[in-house]
C-alpha cells in the first residue's frame, strides 16, 4: 500500500502511520510526491509549484498558483529584530547552529501562528516557515562571512531570491544567472519530501505532543544536521576532496569494506533504496549542467566522484549491500560550482526540506489517528534492586 508507513521496534508497541504524501519504493529506485514521479516534476515543474502540491495534494490551476506564490512573496521578510537575534551568535557558528536557534525562536516573534488548534494558524505558520527559511538561511550565511544581510527582493523568483539574498553585497550589483537559478530551484525540490526519514519523523514526533509547528520545525533541522542524514552533503564533498585524486579512490574504497574502519563512503547508501536514489540521477545530469554552465570542466572533486561512482558500482561489496550513491553524492558538487560553502550545504537541503516536514506535520495534525505519539522499548537493564547506601558500596 503506498505510503503505509509502519513503526515496529520489533518489540511491545507500533506505530504505524498511513500517508498520502510521499510514495518510495526503494528496490526500483521510485519516488513520488503526491502520485507525481520526481523526475517529472524535476524537469517540468518548479518548486513553489511542487509546495502547492505537497501541502494541498494536487497541482494547482493558475490563479491558485499565482496567489500561493503571492502568499508566499509577502512573507519573505523577517522580523527586524530578528537581525538583532543572530548578533547572539559567533561569527564562526555553523549556519545549521544558527537556523536551530533562529527558526525555534520564531514562535517568539509570530506567536499569532502558534495555535495548532486554529486551521488558519497552521496555514499562517505554513506559509511563514517556506517563505522565511530562504531569508533566514542566507542571513546565517552572511552573517558567518562578515557580510550585511541582504533584504529579499520579490520582484524575484523564490530560487533567484535566495541566491541574491546570498550573493549580492551592497557594493556592486549582483546578477541572477536563470540558467543558474533554475538549477538551484530544481535542487529544492529534489530535496522537498521524503517519506519518514529522521527527521520528518522527528517533525513528526514533536508535532504529536501539540508543539507550536516553529518548534517542531527547528526540530527537524536538529535532526537533519547528522552526517548520516542530511549532514552526509557536506560531508561527502569533503570526503571527495580528501581523496583528492583517482589515484587514491583504491584505498578508500578498502577503507570503506574495512568493518574495523568507521570510514563510510559519505553519499553512498541509504536506508530505503537498494537500487538507485532517483534524485542522485537527476543530480548527476544537473552537475554536469551547472558546471558547463560556469565553464569548470576539469573539476577534480567532480572526476573523484564518477570514477568513484564507477568503481564502487562495479565491486562486489558494494554491489551485494546494494549501495548506490544517493542524493546526496552529486548535489555538494553543484553547490559548490554555486559558490556556496561546505558549511551552507545542510541549511539549503533543510530550507528544501521545510515543505515536507510542515506537510507531514499538518497531515499529522489532522487526522490523530497519524500521531506516532509514544515508541515504548524493551527494559534489558537490571532486575529490580534495593539501595545501597555510599558507605556500604
Ligand atoms: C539522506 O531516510 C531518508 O530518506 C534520508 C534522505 C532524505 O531525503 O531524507 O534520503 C537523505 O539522509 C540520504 C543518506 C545520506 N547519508 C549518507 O550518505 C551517509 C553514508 N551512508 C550511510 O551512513 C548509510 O548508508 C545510511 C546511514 C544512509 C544507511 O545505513 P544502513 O541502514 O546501515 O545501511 P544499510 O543497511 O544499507 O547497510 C548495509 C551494509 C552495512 O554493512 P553490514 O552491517 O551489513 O556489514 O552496508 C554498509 C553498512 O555498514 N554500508 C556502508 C555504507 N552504507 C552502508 N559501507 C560503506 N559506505 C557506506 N556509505
Amino acid at each position: 500500500q503506498a505510503g503505509v508507513f509502519t513503526y515496529d521496534p520489533g518489540f511491545t508497541s507500533t506505530a504505524s502511520c498511513d500517508s498520502t504524501i510521499t510514495y518510495i519504493d526503494g528496490d526500483k529506485g521510485e519516488l513520488w510526491y503526491r502520485g507525481y514521479p520526481i523526475e517529472q516534476l524535476a524537469d517540468q515543474s518548479h518548486y513553489l509549484e511542487v509546495c502547492y502540491l505537497l501541502l494541498y495534494g494536487e497541482l494547482p490551476s493558475a490563479e491558485q498558483l499565482a496567489d500561493f506564490e503571492s502568499r508566499v512573496t509577502r512573507h519573505t521578510m523577517v522580523h527586524e529584530q530578528m537581525h538583532n537575534f543572530f548578533r547572539g551568535f559567533r561569527r564562526d557558528a555553523h549556519p545549521m547552529a544558527t537556523m536551530v536557534g533562529v527558526v525555534g525562536a520564531m514562535s517568539a516573534f509570530y506567536h499569532d501562528s502558534t495555535d495548532i488548534s486554529d486551521p488558519w494558524q497552521r496555514e499562517v505558520a505554513s506559509i511563514r516557515l517556506i517563505a522565511k527559511l530562504p531569508t533566514i538561511a542566507a542571513m546565517a550565511y552572511k552573517y558567518s562571512i562578515g557580510q550585511p544581510f541582504v533584504y529579499p527582493n520579490n520582484e524575484l523568483d523564490y530560487a533567484s531570491n535566495f541566491l541574491n539574498m546570498c550573493f549580492s553585497v551592497p557594493a556592486e550589483k549582483y546578477n541572477v544567472d536563470p540558467a543558474l537559478a533554475k538549477a538551484m530551484d530544481r535542487i529544492f525540490t529534489l530535496h522537498a519530501d521524503h517519506e519518514q526519514n529522521a527527521s520528518t519523523s522527528t517533525v513528526r514526533l514533536a508535532g504529536s505532543s501539540g508543539a507550536n509547528p516553529f518548534a517542531c520545525i527547528a526540530a527537524g533541522i536538529a535532526c537533519l544536521w547528522g552526517p548520516a542524514h542530511g549532514g552526509a552533503n557536506q560531508a561527502c564533498l569533503e570526503m571527495l576532496r580528501q581523496i583528492g585524486s583517482v589515484e587514491n579512490i583504491p584505498e578508500y574504497i578498502a577503507r570503506a569494506k574495512d568493518k574495523d574502519d568507521p570510514f563510510r563512503l559519505m553519499g553512498f547508501g541509504h536506508r530505503v533504496y537498494k537500487n538507485f536514489d532517483p534524485r542522485a540521477k537527476v543530480m548527476k545530469e544537473s552537475a554536469d549542467e551547472v558546471l558547463d554552465l560556469l565553464g569548470i570542466h576539469d573539476n577534480p572533486t567532480l572526476q573523484v566522484a564518477k570514477e568513484l561512482e564507477k568503481i564502487a558500482l562495479e565491486d562486489d561489496y558494494f554491489v551485494s549491500k546494494k549501495l548506490y550513491p544517493n542524493v546526496d553524492f552529486y548535489s555538494g558538487i553543484i553547490l559548490e560550482a554555486m559558490g556556496f560553502p561546505t558549511s551552507m550545504f545542510t541549511p539549503i537541503f533543510a530550507l528544501s526540506r521545510t515543505v515536507g516536514w510542515i506537510s507531514q506535520w499538518k497531515e499529522m495534525i489532522g487526522d490523530p489517528q497519524n500521531k506516532i505519539g509514544r515508541p515504548r522499548q524493551l527494559y534489558v537493564g537490571s532486575e529490580k534492586r534495593d539501595y545501597v547506601s555510599v558507605g556500604q558500596r
